[in-house]
């Protein structure tokens, strides 16, 4: 704590705090890392396409914070392992650990899905978080402190209209009590370990769902009762919220920010 009187805003800094964010490139992760940086965090981006990390990294520098990045897919177990291994170096450790990258990117029904497809949608929504927190997670627990928050979905939660592809819901469901259950284990290493459970928000697969399949789109925001998507910028605080010491008593949660979609 400094000297003077602590200001409410205060808890919500994170100088001298390094954060990993899988897929901090594009959507909401970017945006995650916008707030991340704005509040003073070095960063550490994953992504597969080295271009918009390039761009990600230079924006995101312009404050003064030091942006790294890591072309990856956080999706195929090995390279989890190895990207980690290579963010550690980099950076020499975590205080933050935000597990972003995740996806449905099939609709296929379950009587007609091939176990291949299951495999990599539960690498992609599950294996990468938990190969993550296992590899960054044991440095917070030599330090005794860390933040780590799973981007789930309310898909976790309820079952989404119009779309098949249920090995989203069901790893999403899954990385919900992953949480769960490591914010027990991990809570007297004075780790928190918190979820993000998003509705829609217009990011790249949203736009690319509703245009090929226009339908979906008047579907989806009939659902919503603030009758619009997210703006990707609108999850920022969130996220700064449960990074920071401004959420010091708060493990296991999942916070749903839905526009009211999971209230219908
Ligand atoms: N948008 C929504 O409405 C919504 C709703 C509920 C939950 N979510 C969840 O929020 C998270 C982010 O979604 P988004 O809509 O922001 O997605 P997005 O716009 O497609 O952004 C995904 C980010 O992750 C990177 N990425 C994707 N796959 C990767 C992989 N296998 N390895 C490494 N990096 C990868 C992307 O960069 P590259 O493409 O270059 O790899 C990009 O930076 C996901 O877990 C998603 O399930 C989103």
């Amino acid at each position: 704590m400094g000297t003077g009187p602590m200001n409410i805003f205060d808890r919500f800094r994170l100088d001298g705090k390094k954060a990993l964010i899988t897929g901090g490139s594009r959507g909401l992760g970017r945006a995650m890392a916008q707030a991340l940086a704005e509040a003073g965090a070095d960063l550490l981006l994953v992504g597969r396409e080295a271009e918009s990390l390039n761009t990600a990294r230079e924006q995101l520098s312009e404050g003064g914070r030091r942006v790294e990045t890591i072309v990856g897919d956080v999706g195929t177990p090995a390279e989890a392992e190895r990207i980690c291994k290579e963010a550690l170096e980099r950076m020499g450790g975590f205080d933050i650990l935000i597990n972003n990258v995740g996806g449905r990117r099939i609709s296929i029904p379950t009587e007609d899905l091939p176990l291949k497809d299951w495999q990599n949608i539960l690498d992609l929504n599950l294996t990468s978080a938990f190969l993550c927190c296992q590899a960054i997670g044991r440095g917070m627990i030599e330090r005794k402190q860390g933040s780590i928050i799973n981007v789930t979905s309310i898909s976790g939660i309820v079952v989404n209209k119009g779309i098949h592809g249920r090995t989203y819901e069901t790893s999403k469901a899954a990385l919900t009590a992953f949480t769960k259950t490591l914010a027990v284990d991990w809570a007297p290493h004075r780790i928190r370990v918190n979820a993000i459970a998003p509705g829609g928000f217009m990011t790249d697969p949203n736009r690319r769902w509703f245009k090929e399949k226009p339908e979906l789109h008047d579907t989806f925001v009939n659902q919503i009762p603030m009758g619009r998507l997210g703006e990707p910028d609108e999850i920022g605080p969130l996220a700064l919220y449960l990074a920071s010491d401004a959420s010091t008593y708060m493990t296991g949660a999942t916070l749903v920010i839905d526009g009211g979609y999971t209230l219908w």
